[in-house]
């Protein structure tokens, strides 16, 4: 019959064109095979937020993306941002250590030290200002930082000479290449992509879910009943250590002086060297306290080794001079509650950026 020869002619034109489809998409997928997201660690639409923290809002002008913030969790771990390929962002922030490097001071590229502790890179999506003297306005401009420092990742003294060598040794990278395509639109990327990669993977590192965050929830066992002493002081009108780490990420984001270094001759002055303000003398931005138990040695410095040695400096006052905050003096805690300060802090331990240990494989 006619209809049914019509209808075996439309079929098989339907095959026709569907195998062209099927095998053009094979096509183009191997084309761009390489630049896809492989890794089930960023999700479609953002990262998961642990219990505890408020939402995370990306900002306009670098929105998230599962392919943006993989390509950045790659350049985070990759020691060719360096120029001796020695040096990653995560050999000062590592996951072994909470995002940060156990050491009080950082050592960057020819073993050089540094004069400040490494802080950790967990929550600081929560930040705006960023160092401990908050000179970067964001991630995206904090990340570029280090690869143009002489002490930390690069030989050359021209901080535009270092950009443009770290962008060569990316560039030969097809698979860079390719990925950058993907994400920007554009082979030829620049140090301002690199930046805002990494600082897109920095916002998926959090920490919530701690035992404080569940007890906060409605689980009463969630804290031991020393934690609980603890927490109390920490938020008492004595103690009153939430009038700098308040917050879901336990920091104000503001600047302070608590005394640390202030008995050197010639004292890190933090803030002040970027204001000139002389109440910022001696003042720098307050720390989360997320995971704090496991990011020692701890202050700008890294002057005090332990948590019971921070209790110990709040308790007697801090450090005396003359910008010293109000809120530091003397709060002359027993024994007990210094024991129960330190089990609070804890009681922070969180959840959520172990999942971000380095890549198998860098791109090639
Ligand atoms: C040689 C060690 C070293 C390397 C390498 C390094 N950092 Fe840091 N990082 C530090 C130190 C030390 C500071 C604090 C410096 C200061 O505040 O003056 C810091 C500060 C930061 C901060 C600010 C955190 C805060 O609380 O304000 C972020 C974010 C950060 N680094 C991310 C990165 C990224 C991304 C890279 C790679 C591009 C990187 N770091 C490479 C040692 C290092
Ligand atoms: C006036 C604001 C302020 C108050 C009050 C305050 N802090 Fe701090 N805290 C800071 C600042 C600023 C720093 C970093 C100081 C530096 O490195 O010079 C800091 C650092 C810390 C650190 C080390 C963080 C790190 O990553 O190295 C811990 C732990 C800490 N504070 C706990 C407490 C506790 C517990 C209390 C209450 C007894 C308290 N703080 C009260 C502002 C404050």
């Amino acid at each position: 019959m006619r209809f049914s020869s019509i209808s075996r002619q439309a079929i098989a034109w339907c095959v026709v064109i569907a195998s062209a489809c099927f095998l053009a998409a094979n096509l183009i997928g191997q084309e761009k095979g390489k630049a896809k997201v492989t890794s089930s660690l960023f999700p479609k639409d953002g990262p998961t937020i642990p219990l505890g923290l408020v939402p995370l809002t990306f900002p306009e002008d670098n929105a998230y993306s599962p392919a943006k913030a993989e390509l950045g969790w790659l350049l985070y771990y990759d020691p060719r941002l360096s120029s001796d390929g020695t040096v990653s962002c995560a050999s000062c922030h590592h996951p072994k250590h909470a995002f940060t490097d156990g050491s009080d001071v950082s050592t960057g590229i020819k073993g050089q030290k540094g004069g400040r502790s490494a802080p950790t890179v967990i929550n600081r999506g929560y930040g705006a200002l960023q160092f401990w003297d908050g000179r970067a306005a964001s991630l995206e401009a904090q990340a570029v930082g280090p690869i143009a420092n002489s002490i930390e990742m690069t030989n050359e003294k021209d901080p535009a000479k270092a950009h443009s060598t770290c962008l060569d040794r990316l560039q030969a990278s097809k698979e860079y290449r390719l990925r950058f395509k993907a994400v920007f639109g554009t082979e030829d990327f620049t140090i301002q992509h690199v930046g805002q990669a990494i600082a897109t993977f920095e916002r998926c590192v959090l920490s919530g879910n701690s035992p404080y965050d569940r007890f906060k929830a409605g689980d009463k066992k969630a804290l031991s009943e020393s934690q609980e002493r603890g927490m109390n002081i920490f938020f008492s009108n004595n103690a009153r250590c939430d009038s700098c780490h308040d917050g879901s990420a336990f920091t104000t984001n503001q600047f302070a002086n608590v005394g640390i270094g202030m008995d050197k001759v010639s004292p890190d002055l933090g803030r002040f060297n970027i204001t000139k303000r002389e109440e910022d003398k001696g003042a720098f931005k307050t720390p989360g306290l997320r995971d704090i138990a496991r990011t020692g040695p701890y202050m700008h410095d890294g002057s005090l080794k332990t948590l019971e040695d921070v209790v110990e400096h709040y308790s007697k006052g801090g450090i005396k001079n003359q910008w010293l905050h109000q809120d530091v003096r003397p709060l002359n805690l027993k024994p007990q509650d210094k024991t129960d300060l330190v089990a609070f802090l804890h009681a922070l331990n969180g959840e959520g950026w172990q999942q971000f240990v380095a890549p198998k494989n860098l791109p090639k």
